[in-house]
């Protein structure tokens, strides 16, 4: 089985180089083509074009920015496939893109799961990611396998578009920690608890989680690398509000966590990992007592 990717950013490349690992077919492909270098330098071949991806693939994985990316680029992949291709979105889109992209899909021929992930860089790396999938059970079981080389978790929610619902349900709660981290980690500054004995005693709680365990450093360390940027966070909060918003949902915990996300794009963060939220909240606590 000849495997694609396209999409090798913070999530894709880790997720690539496991494929590769695994010692299955690879052929890679990314806009920015030197984001495929770490992979060309240990043989893996780099396509030129989306096409010529697809051309020579059985599965082909994208783990874009958002949907408008997805849309671009299956626009692209899918007038080239070949007969009988598997084509699974991992990245986040929400449900319309996922299930527009299903529809063109089938148009040429080409079988379709969205299957978003939850977890991060590191889980990516490790290959203990979860993936929530939507699209034909059938299709879903034929391209387990291959799923399983990247997550140890692999759900089948339903038809076309559940696993990007799916998704924008888990960042939501993703979200709401991330502030409700935020929150605590203010308070206890302002009590004089230093941040990463507070942070550990969260994580000893009974809200411990894999999130917790995972996002220490974003919390703790200036110089953490960026695992998820506060901007696709933000896109996702979009995605689930706009969701909501069309089942008549206010989802009050989501707005504000949104709100949140919005003013540290504002604030020039946009780049940087979502646990910005937290040290930008404790600034302000720290800036209150300067000035009081
Ligand atoms: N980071 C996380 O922790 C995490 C966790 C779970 C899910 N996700 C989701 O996974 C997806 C990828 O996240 P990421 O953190 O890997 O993002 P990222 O580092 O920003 O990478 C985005 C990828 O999309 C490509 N891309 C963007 N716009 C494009 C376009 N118009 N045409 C072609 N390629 C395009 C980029 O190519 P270039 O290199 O050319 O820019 C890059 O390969 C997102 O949907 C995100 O919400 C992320």
């Amino acid at each position: 089985m000849r495997v694609g990717f396209a999409g090798l950013g913070h999530m894709g490349l880790p997720m690539a180089t496991r494929l590769a690992d695994h010692g299955l077919t690879l052929t890679v492909w990314n806009r920015t083509a030197s984001r495929a270098a770490p992979l060309a330098a240990r043989g893996v071949p780099v396509a030129g074009s989306p096409a010529a991806l697809a051309a020579g693939s059985d599965v082909l994985i994208t783990m874009l920015a958002d949907g408008q990316a997805a849309r671009e680029v299956w626009s692209a992949l899918l007038p080239a496939c070949r007969p009988g291709c598997t084509g699974v979105d991992m990245s986040t889109t929400g449900p319309s893109a996922a299930r527009e992209i299903a529809a063109e899909a089938a148009r040429h021929g080409a079988d379709f799961l969205d299957a978003p992930v939850s977890g991060s860089t590191a889980l990516a790396e490790q290959g203990t990611l979860t993936t929530m999938a939507g699209g034909p059970a059938e299709v879903f079981e034929r391209v387990r396998p291959v799923l399983a080389a990247l997550t140890t978790r692999q759900v089948h929610l339903g038809p076309a578009g559940a696993g990007a619902a799916m998704k924008l349900a888990v960042n939501i709660m993703i979200a709401a920690t991330n502030q409700a981290v935020a929150e605590a980690l203010a308070l206890a500054a302002d009590a004089g608890i230093t941040p990463a004995s507070a942070y550990d005693t969260l994580a000893a709680s009974a809200v411990a989680s894999p999130f917790l365990g995972y996002k220490r450093d974003a919390y703790l360390a200036d110089d953490a690398p960026v695992a998820f940027t506060t901007a696709l966070m933000a896109k996702d909060l979009e995605l689930a509000l706009s969701l909501a918003g069309h089942a008549g949902l206010a989802l009050p915990v989501a707005t504000a966590a949104r709100r949140s996300l919005a003013d540290a794009c504002a604030a020039g963060y946009a780049d940087a990992d979502f646990a910005c939220v937290a040290r930008l909240l404790r600034v302000g606590v720290r800036d209150a007592h300067a000035t009081s």
